[in-house]
């Protein structure tokens, strides 16, 4: 290759790079350079062209430059510079010696770091957000962890987290057990008002001569037995946050009447105090009651009805969302399980049998099952017939299906001869319901017909469809 072709590949080389490469004689000016880079340094060809890298320094373009800091060291070197321009830039260069060791040429490197540093910036910053969720969806998840599957508990969720925007009161309403308390918990933990306390206060628990001095507090001295320095009540523990006021329809009268008071005027006083406190919370309450007969009957205050009122949330019964049975069942066995350092299960037919239970107790009720199944039964799998007796309906042999029966059988009868009896009455009983004549039936059961005729006799009175 000519000495020209040679310069023009160069050439080629140089300005078809990514970086900015330059090369600098021994004395540090310019030979060649890729002229569409140095807008990073925020001058124009004509700028650089024919100068030397000591000039450029002067001026403050190249802040330091490389190249004279290999003319100097004669070693090759790496720096991060940051330009006039308010790039970052990363130049690795290199000295080029001739055959003798003379130093004869420096080629430099150059790369825009800017938009890199900028997605690091931004990928830090989106570690530490991920983090962060991880820690509060963990945190959420401890704290309550909500199991459903069916389309009513769905809504449910969704008009929690609504009006958890807003400050309105809202009254759940359901039996007790079906996650009254758990969802009043979430809808604070939903709402601007999740880092103030949530206070819970079960009316029917507070004796009536103490309610107004657990619920407002009472000032220094206010009765006998009160303490010395005066306590706070519950509404002031809850300033900021939300009260939950659980059993509502427990509230005495005289208290109807001094919360609605609160409500209104966003004040209270102190048990024996004068001072007018300002207090500032969202209340939640729960029953079990008929508030509207109540009311009706003179034991609920109307006007405090209407206030409580405002959103009511009705979260059905356990056997009125059967979906949701199987999920709490596993999600039980999961932590009970775990607790114990256990791993039972439960026989498909022990399913069958609690998904029709009737659930009166509701989640309350189906968490202290399984942790009595799990602690009592012996075998890892937890037949029907493990199940208290309420949960057997009378006759249990001839209802329910096929399997529960034989389940049904196998569990009952220790004894192996009155377990094959019991199979063989449920089979001829099957056979009877499905054919027409003694002769159809023994063919189905792959017996002879005398002795099907013999076997019907023997559990006479029993085989009946
Ligand atoms: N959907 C649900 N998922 C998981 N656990 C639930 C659910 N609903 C209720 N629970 C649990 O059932 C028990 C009773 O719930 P709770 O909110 O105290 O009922 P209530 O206040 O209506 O009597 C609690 O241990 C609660 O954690
Ligand atoms: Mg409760």
């Amino acid at each position: 290759m000519s000495d020209n072709n040679v310069k023009r590949v160069l050439e080629s080389i140089i300005s078809t790079s990514n970086n900015n490469i330059t090369v600098t004689d021994e004395k540090g000016f310019i030979l060649f350079t890729n002229p569409n880079h140095w807008w990073i340094y925020g001058i124009e060809p004509d700028h650089y062209l024919g100068k030397s890298v000591y000039q450029l320094e002067t001026e403050g373009i190249l802040s330091p430059s490389i190249s004279a800091m290999v003319l100097k060291e004669k070693t090759p070197v790496q720096i991060m510079q940051h330009t006039k321009t308010g790039k970052i830039v990363m130049s690795t260069a290199y000295p080029i010696f001739d055959a003798d060791g003379e130093l004869i040429r420096v080629v430099s490197y150059t790369q825009d770091q800017t938009e890199i540093r900028k997605l690091q910036d931004q990928y830090g910053q989106l570690e530490k957000k991920i983090q962060e969720y991880q820690s509060e969806v963990e945190e959420l998840r401890e704290q309550e962890e909500l199991i459903y599957r069916s389309k009513e508990m769905h809504q449910i969720v969704k008009t929690i987290l609504r009006v958890a925007k807003t400050d309105a009161n809202v009254m759940l309403l359901g039996e007790s057990g079906v996650g009254k308390s758990v969802f009043a918990r979430r809808l604070h933990n939903q709402s601007y008002r999740s880092k103030a306390p949530f206070v819970e206060v079960n009316c029917s628990t507070i004796p009536k001569s103490l309610f107004e001095s657990e619920m407002f507090g009472y000032e220094a001295g206010s009765f006998t037995g009160a303490q010395k320095h005066g306590k706070q009540g519950l509404v002031e523990q809850a300033d900021n946050g939300t009260l939950f006021l659980d059993e509502i329809g427990e509230l005495p009268l005289d208290m109807q009447v001094k919360l609605l008071n609160v409500l209104q005027e966003k004040t209270f006083k102190r048990v024996g105090g004068k001072k007018e406190h300002r207090i500032d919370f969202r209340l939640v309450t729960a029953t079990n009651q008929n508030l509207e007969e109540m009311v009706e009957t003179g034991v609920f205050r109307l006007d405090l009805y209407y206030r409580l009122n405002v959103i009511p949330i009705l979260i059905p019964p356990l056997r009125e969302r059967k979906e949701d049975i199987a999920i709490l069942i596993n999600h039980n066995l999961e932590i009970i399980n775990k607790k114990y350092n256990t791993n039972k299960k439960l026989h498909p037919s022990t399913y069958e049998i609690l998904i029709q239970h009737k659930w009166s107790g509701n989640v309350r009720e189906l968490e202290n099952l399984i942790e009595r199944l799990i602690l009592t039964s012996e075998d890892s799998v937890i037949f029907p017939g493990f199940l208290p007796s309420h949960f057997h309906g009378q006759g249990s042999l001839d209802n329910k299906d096929d399997t529960l029966m034989f389940d049904q059988v196998l569990v009952d009868d220790s004894n192996l001869k009155t377990a094959l009896e019991q199979v063989e009455r449920w089979m001829l009983m099957k056979a009877r319901k499905q054919c027409k004549s003694t002769y159809e039936m023994a063919k189905l059961l792959g017996i002879s017909q005398p002795s099907v005729v013999r076997k019907m006799k023997k559990y006479q009175g029993q085989v009946h469809q």
